[in-house]
């Protein structure tokens, strides 16, 4: 198989907190992630194809980092994630939750002829989380 990664940074701020939990309980979950506090994250975007024969590649880069910027970055980057961003609003913001989002966002405007392999959210260099497709199928 052959794929085309690329990295996006952008900086955002969250807070992780449960409405259905008491103050004490979500102090216990998730400690000082409970306080609004920023990450500067990236989002590393892989897809899968054959290059076009006239261009050679899998995708128009230059379309893709349009894509991207349309989908995510101009909906996040330097947001306040559970309050400014309309498609994580009743989701709470993990990074597993938001690599799941922007999966979502991407393949449903990915061009047709263009596999989403992959979707990576960094939310330091110590911690991310990934949606594959593979991961996407099996729970379709
Ligand atoms: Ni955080």
């Amino acid at each position: 198989m052959l794929t085309l990664t690329k990295r996006y940074p952008f900086s955002a701020a969250h807070r992780l907190w449960n409405d259905a939990l008491s103050p004490e309980e979500n102090q216990k979950l998730y400690g000082p992630c409970i306080n609004i506090h920023g990450h500067n994250y990236t989002v590393e975007v892989t897809v899968a194809g054959k290059p076009s024969p006239e261009t050679g590649m899998i995708i128009d880069i230059v379309a893709l980092d349009a894509l991207v910027k349309r989908c995510i970055l101009s909906a996040v980057d330097h947001r306040y994630l559970d309050v400014d961003v309309p498609f994580l609003q009743g989701k709470l913001s993990t990074v597993e939750n938001v690599a799941q989002a922007f999966y979502q966002r991407l393949v449903a405007e990915i061009p047709p002829a263009v596999k989403l392999y992959r979707v990576r959210v960094f939310e330091s260099e110590q911690n991310w989380a990934e949606v594959s497709q593979e991961e996407n199928l099996q729970h379709a």
